[in-house]
C-alpha cells in the first residue's frame, strides 16, 4: 500500500483553501484537487508491506500531537511538476538584512517552527519502527492544482494576491493513496487523538487557577 502521513483540514479551512484553488485556477487553468482531498503532508512512505498497517495505525492511534497553528501567505509552484501550491509564512530567507534570528521569529510566527519538530519527532518515530523513509528536504504545501498552464508558472503565482488563511491543527491521519483511473484516491486509516488546542488549555487553566502558565 502507498501511505502518506497528512494533516487534514477542519470544514472551514477546507472551504477556504478550495477558494484559493479556484482563485488561483482562473490565472493558471489546471485541474483543482477535489475539496475533500485538501491536505498537508507530513511523512511520504511510498508503498509499506501490509502487514506494516496494523503496527502504523496503532502508533497512529496512540500519538500526541501538540496543536499548533499555520498561517498560509502565499502562492508557490513546482513548475516542472505543474502543480500549484499554498504555503507557510512569507518563504523568504536569510539575506536582504534578514538574519538567521530575523528567519527564526518568523518561522516561530507562521506555525513552521512547530511544524517541522512534529514532522521530524514522526519520520524518527517511524523510522524507529522499522518502516523506511527516503528523507527528501520537507517542503510543507498543500497541493491545490495540477496542470497547471504558464510557462513561467513561478513567476505567474508569485504575483498573485493571497488571503492570509490560518490553519489550526491538532492531529496527524494516516493516509492510504489508491490508484483509481491513472489518478489517485485518499483514503483515510487512522487518525491521532484530538489534543486540546494550547490556547484553550492556557486559558481553562488561567480561569481554573487565575495563574498563566509559564
Ligand atoms: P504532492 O501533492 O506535492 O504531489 C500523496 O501522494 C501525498 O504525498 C501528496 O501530498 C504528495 O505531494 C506527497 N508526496 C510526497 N512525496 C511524494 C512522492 N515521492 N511521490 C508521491 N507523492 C508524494
Amino acid at each position: 500500500m502507498r501511505l502518506f502521513f497528512a494533516l487534514l483540514p477542519d470544514e472551514p479551512t477546507r472551504e477556504a483553501l478550495a477558494r484559493r484553488a479556484l482563485q488561483v485556477q482562473r490565472r493558471c487553468g489546471g485541474r483543482r484537487l477535489p475539496t475533500e482531498s485538501l491536505h498537508l503532508t507530513l511523512a511520504f512512505l511510498g508503498q509499506v508491506p501490509t502487514d506494516r498497517l496494523p503496527m502504523l495505525a496503532a502508533m497512529t492511534t496512540a500519538y500526541s500531537v501538540p496543536p499548533g497553528t499555520l498561517s498560509f501567505a502565499r502562492f508557490g509552484a513546482f513548475g516542472r511538476r505543474r502543480i500549484v501550491w499554498c504555503g507557510i509564512g512569507d518563504g523568504t530567507g536569510v539575506g536582504n538584512g534578514r538574519s538567521e534570528d530575523d528567519v527564526a521569529a518568523a518561522h516561530d510566527a507562521c506555525g513552521l517552527t512547530d511544524l517541522l519538530a512534529l514532522q521530524r519527532g514522526l519520520i524518527d518515530r517511524v523510522m524507529l519502527a522499522g518502516v523506511p523513509i527516503k528523507e527528501e528536504p520537507f517542503r510543507p504545501h498543500v497541493s491545490l492544482l495540477r496542470d497547471a498552464a504558464p510557462a513561467d508558472l513561478g513567476g505567474v503565482v508569485a504575483s498573485l494576491p493571497f488571503s492570509a488563511l490560518d490553519w489550526a491543527y491538532s492531529r496527524i491521519v494516516l493516509m492510504a493513496s489508491e490508484p483509481t483511473g491513472g489518478r489517485h484516491r485518499y483514503v483515510e486509516l487512522a487518525r491521532s487523538p484530538l489534543e486540546t488546542p494550547r490556547d484553550a488549555a492556557a486559558t481553562a487553566t488561567h480561569a481554573a487557577t487565575g495563574v498563566l502558565p509559564g
